[in-house]
């Protein structure tokens, strides 16, 4: 189906491929590592175990988290948002929440909301910004159990002051919790410093992971008490889970092939992420620039010398975007997904409910040729070529 080599434009989705490593690391858990981590002593449980531990720690260096335990394994960055905003909030407890959230916020919240928690949204600007004084207004009216807001967006790939907003939650007795979805990986993080109460990242996106996995930092002030999921796991057998990090919050047996998978990725990251992050700040320019430049075409978000993460959506004043993305997808094997990107909340600030946007999610691997063989591509489907 696909007539070239495919150019892959959608790592705001799932970045692909993944970093030298991490298949390796993924088939050598299955083939040399095979047992469950922390059930049994016998050798293959054993390297399990080490799998896991060596991940977790990995994953935390990178991170900036000073104690691994504090870092739970997910079954994804969808998951971890439900294991902190259900285990945490309770019937009357009122949320201050951007109203720029994906659904893995928006959908739970719904659920939250039909059992009596309050729900506060806080508009952005028209660049798609949160303004932290609008949050502190909104935090301040009334007694809030928690702040929620995205650290970057999966449709505009603006940045929010998440260091800010979680000072902001804390002056008033709140806890801060950040989707960091489209930001783990692409921009620099040290969660022992930014701040905040929870941190919930997918494995598969900048981190450079497998699908399947994700993190949750749980900052030691803050232990959800109802559990998404109970069962076995931790060192007694009594019928209350085991009150210990993490394995209270990873009942059952774990995703250890995703682990290492991600571990391996963190490794990668550890030594070429700031180099990285240079390269996708340069593309992500080089596309924006690009894009304003041809005509018809608006660019969602942040104007051109604001910083935002490596996503950029666009419009065209003729052509709808799933046009544009099945014209890139099958006549340029360029691979971008259109739509509303399960973030309907955005698109409604950006204007774009009704039709949505194309959205390219630059990763680790692209080039400058790249960003331009995908501009050419939009030029000519845009000029209706
Ligand atoms: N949340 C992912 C996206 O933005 C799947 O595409």
């Amino acid at each position: 189906m696909c007539p070239q080599p495919i150019l892959y434009f959608d790592h705001s989705a799932t970045s692909w491929p993944k970093p030298p490593g991490v298949a390796e690391a993924m088939q050598e858990a299955l083939l040399e590592a095979g047992g469950n981590p922390g059930r049994g002593a016998h050798s293959l449980a054993l390297a399990a175990e080490h799998t896991v531990t060596r991940a977790r720690g990995d994953v935390a260096r990178l991170l900036g988290v000073p104690d691994a335990r504090d870092l739970v394994f997910t079954p994804g960055c969808t998951f971890a948002l439900n294991l902190v905003l259900k285990g945490t909030l309770r019937r009357g407890d009122r949320v201050v929440v951007s109203a720029l959230e994906h659904n893995a916020v928006v959908r739970p919240l719904h659920v939250l909301a039909a059992r009596g928690v309050k729900v506060a949204r806080v508009q952005a600007d028209s660049e798609g910004h949160i303004d932290a004084d609008a949050v502190e207004r909104s935090v301040a009216a009334s007694a809030t159990r928690m702040v929620i807001c995205q650290h970057a967006s999966n449709v505009t790939g603006a940045i929010q002051p998440v260091a800010d907003l979680a000072d902001i939650a804390h002056e008033h007795g709140a806890v801060m919790v950040v989707d960091g979805a489209q930001a783990a990986g692409h921009l620099p993080l040290d969660l022992a410093t930014l701040g905040v109460d929870a941190y919930a990242c997918s494995g598969h996106k900048g981190l450079l992971g497998p699908q399947g996995v994700g993190v949750l930092y749980l900052a030691p002030g803050l232990s959800p008490v109802e559990l998404v999921q109970g069962g076995g796991g931790g060192p007694s057998e009594e019928p209350a889970q085991p009150d210990i990090r993490p394995d209270r919050y990873e009942a059952g047996t774990g995703n250890t092939p995703g682990a290492a998978g991600l571990g391996a990725a963190a490794r990668y990251l550890l030594e070429h992420g700031a180099e990285i992050e240079r390269r996708e700040r340069s593309l992500t320019r080089r596309l924006h620039e690009g894009l304003l430049g041809i005509p018809g075409v608006k660019v969602l978000g942040p104007a051109i010398d604001v910083p935002r993460a490596p996503v950029v959506s666009m419009t065209h004043d003729r052509i709808p975007p799933d046009e544009i993305a099945f014209s890139l997808d099958r006549r340029y094997g360029i691979a971008v997904r259109a739509g509303l990107h399960c973030s309907p909340w955005t698109h409604s600030m950006t204007g774009t409910l009704e039709t949505g946007a194309v959205r390219f999610g630059l990763g680790w691997n692209l080039t400058e040729d790249d960003v331009d063989r995908a501009l050419e591509a939009v030029r000519e489907v845009c000029a209706g070529s």
